[in-house]
């Protein structure tokens, strides 16, 4: 008979629904039976969850995932298993969604600057989307050595913005005004045919009434770019923007039936004059909520009146913690959106130590490597732990495991595991 030990949680900021936590927790402590700590737990039933939500919310899309946020290989299956191509910004996150069973139509490479090398690899494989005159060009020059004409989409940096502040300058797309006042600088490229538009200026959006006038920009912008092409565009990329209330204590969610709403009746307003296939990019919010890191505490060390819990793997774990306290101490405040992925303006984790102790007591969380900014909390109040005892992160399915500095020290990687439902 299996046994469990009846562990005391401490959820540190408790935002996470007790009862989904106590599946995570009972996951954990089986795979732990067979596994070496850490390692990020992935459940594919959360997927499920968040990808039905999106789907209801925008019937008339197909939905991309950004493999960036987790390129783990039963993750991207999962998610192809559930109809979703891919949003690849690189040639290998292409070849990873190859892989995982996406189909070329579904996948959609948009690289800030990819080089005439990336453009080789994935000419045919996927759908391409040029950031910039110099990409079209690579693409151009590929498609004529091919002796091909071939099908090219155009992010563009639009004129809006989310918030309806002006608009400034940006590294990624072409500013708008340069297609399409200048429609004839699309003809310096016999052997492309421009397809579609890509749009994408900002991440982690929860204000439901600037994501919806968003979508309505886009299909206007989309509209006016048809008519200097002369021909119906074949898709049309809104890009990401989808945020999710990692805090629930703190952040509002976005109201999923209002955007519903929005969007469907936009598109509808559109759709007589616009045939194209509408696209949607999400990271995040696939996938934030299906991943759990979870550590194991190596070493409690006392210094000067103050206890670290040490841990195996820290911020070479699970980089979070540590970006956000230097973002934090060297930064003004409300920055985050700036700096998505790399930091999210509210927490976005919670701690949990797994401990049999009754007991509290106030401690920082340290990693094992080299440097005194492995830390993942400070001065924190913890059931009493012992050597050997958990430690979990949440919401760690997306820009976590990728982000994380795993090769320093030399330390082993975590393992990851993928937990599909039954
Ligand atoms: C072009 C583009 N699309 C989509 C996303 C995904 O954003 P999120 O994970 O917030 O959904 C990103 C994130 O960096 C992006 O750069």
């Amino acid at each position: 008979m299996l046994f469990f030990p009846l562990f005391s949680c401490y959820d540190v900021k408790k935002n996470k629904d007790t009862e989904e936590m106590g599946d995570t927790m009972k996951h954990i402590r089986k795979i732990r039976e067979e596994y070496a700590t850490p390692f990020y737990l992935y459940e594919g039933k959360i997927i499920s969850e968040q990808a039905s939500i999106l789907k209801e919310t925008f019937p008339d899309f197909d939905l991309l995932f950004s493999v960036k946020a987790n390129p783990f290989p039963p993750v991207l299956r999962k998610i192809a298993s559930l109809g979703i191509g891919a949003d690849a910004a690189s040639a290998k996150e292409v070849e990873l969604a190859l892989e995982a069973g996406m189909a070329p139509e579904n996948i959609f490479y948009s690289c800030p600057a990819p080089t005439k090398e990336d453009i080789a690899r994935i000419f045919g494989k996927c759908q391409f989307i040029a950031d910039s005159f110099h990409a079209l060009s690579l693409f151009e020059a590929e498609a004529a050595k091919r002796g091909c004409i071939a099908k090219a989409g155009l992010r563009l940096h639009p004129n809006f913005t989310m918030d309806g502040k002006p608009q400034g300058p940006s590294k990624f797309g072409i500013d708008e005004a340069l297609v399409l006042d200048n429609p004839a600088c699309l003809q310096e490229y016999p052997h492309l045919s421009v397809n579609g538009l890509h749009i994408h200026i900002r991440s982690q959006v929860l204000n439901t009434a600037q994501l919806g006038q968003y979508y309505k920009n886009v299909l206007e912008l989309a509209l006016r770019m048809q008519h200097i092409l002369g021909v119906p565009l074949e898709y049309i990329n809104f890009g990401g923007g989808v945020g999710y209330a990692y805090d629930k204590t703190k952040q509002s969610p976005l109201d999923m039936k209002i955007l519903h709403d929005t969007v469907t009746s936009a598109a509808k307003a559109y759709a007589s004059q616009l045939s194209a296939r509408l696209l949607l990019e999400s990271g995040r919010f696939l996938t934030c909520r299906c991943g759990t890191y979870v550590t194991e505490i190596v070493d409690i060390k006392r210094s000067h009146g103050k206890t670290y819990y040490v841990v195996k793997n820290g911020s070479n774990g699970f980089f979070k913690p540590v970006l956000q306290q230097l973002f934090l101490s060297h930064l003004p405040e409300n920055i985050g959106i700036t700096y998505e992925p790399f930091l999210t303006e509210h927490d976005d984790y919670n701690i949990t130590v797994l401990s049999e102790s009754k007991e509290t007591e106030t401690v920082d969380i340290a990693g094992h490597l080299c440097t005194g900014a492995d830390v993942l909390a400070k001065d924190i109040t913890l059931p009493k732990a012992s050597i050997g005892d958990l430690v979990t992160f949440c919401n760690a399915g997306s820009y976590a495991y990728s982000l994380a500095p795993i090769l320093f020290a030399s330390q082993p990687a975590p393992q990851q595991i993928f937990l599909d439902e039954e």
